[in-house]
């Protein structure tokens, strides 16, 4: 399957569409961003390293029943997926209180959430992605009350699944962002999970594993990527 026109350009991956109108190929770059664009930098091979580790866990959400927009792995930087139409909603999930959810509540970093918290934003880049509810939402007209509700179960099975995952590769899911999309009347897991979506701490140490490293100037952001990607495709 060949890339043929640029569909989209985001932070940090390229979208083109392909000779068959219901795939796309996704190429992830080393570019990064945090906090809205407003720091800007590059992570060598992040691209590579993202790529097979969304794979692998698409994958392995697959064997667990949760359908994702993942085709097949084309090379270092591409992933062949279904075409989505994307549902204007970040979903994040917390299993362990950082982030904003400290910023923005309270909360002291590395509590333990007794039951996952999950949260809507709203995909909009000029808005700052604002925290959303299920009314917001659907008064936006960005998704149904029925499909919100499928997008909260479906975070929470995914959730289960890679707790689990990364636990046995000693490196705790603090949170994640999940993006989903339409397909056929179906909704699909799409975008990607990585470094750049997930927060990982050493189950060991705490050492944060992720792009916190690069939004903080914590130093050795590249070795965290490649020691996770390790992990993971271990
Ligand atoms: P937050 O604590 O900054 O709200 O982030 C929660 C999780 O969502 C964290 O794992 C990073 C991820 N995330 C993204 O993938 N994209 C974003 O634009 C933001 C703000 C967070
Ligand atoms: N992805 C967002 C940005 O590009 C925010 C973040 O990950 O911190 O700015």
């Amino acid at each position: 399957m060949k890339k043929r026109t640029l569909l989209h350009e985001g932070k940090a991956k390229k979208v083109y569409l392909t000779e068959d109108n219901d795939l796309v190929i996704q190429e992830f770059k080393d570019d990064a961003t945090a906090f809205n664009n407003k720091k800007k930098g590059t992570i060598a091979d992040k691209g590579v390293v993202n790529n097979a580790v969304s794979c692998k866990l698409f994958g392995l959400l697959e064997a667990h029943g949760v359908k994702t927009h993942l085709v097949e792995k084309l090379s270092g930087r591409d992933m062949l997926c279904r075409r989505l139409d994307i549902i204007k909603v970040e979903v994040v999930v917390r299993n362990i209180a950082a982030g904003s959810l400290v910023k923005r509540y309270g909360f002291t970093e590395g509590t333990v959430l007794e039951n996952p918290i999950v949260e809507f934003y709203l995909k909009n880049d000029d808005l700052d992605d604002p925290l959303m509810n299920e009314s917001h939402a659907v008064a936006l007209g960005v998704a149904s009350y029925e499909e919100l509700a499928v997008l909260k179960e479906r975070a929470e099975a995914i959730n289960i699944v890679l707790r689990e995952f990364f636990a046995q590769r000693k490196l705790k899911l603090v949170d994640f962002k999940l993006e989903f999309g339409r397909h056929h009347g179906e909704i699909l897991l799409g975008d990607e999970i990585s470094p750049d979506t997930c927060r990982f701490w050493d189950l060991e140490t705490n050492e944060k594993m992720d792009k916190d490293r690069f939004r903080f100037d914590l130093g050795g952001v590249e070795d965290a990527y490649s020691e996770v990607q390790r992990r993971v495709l271990d």
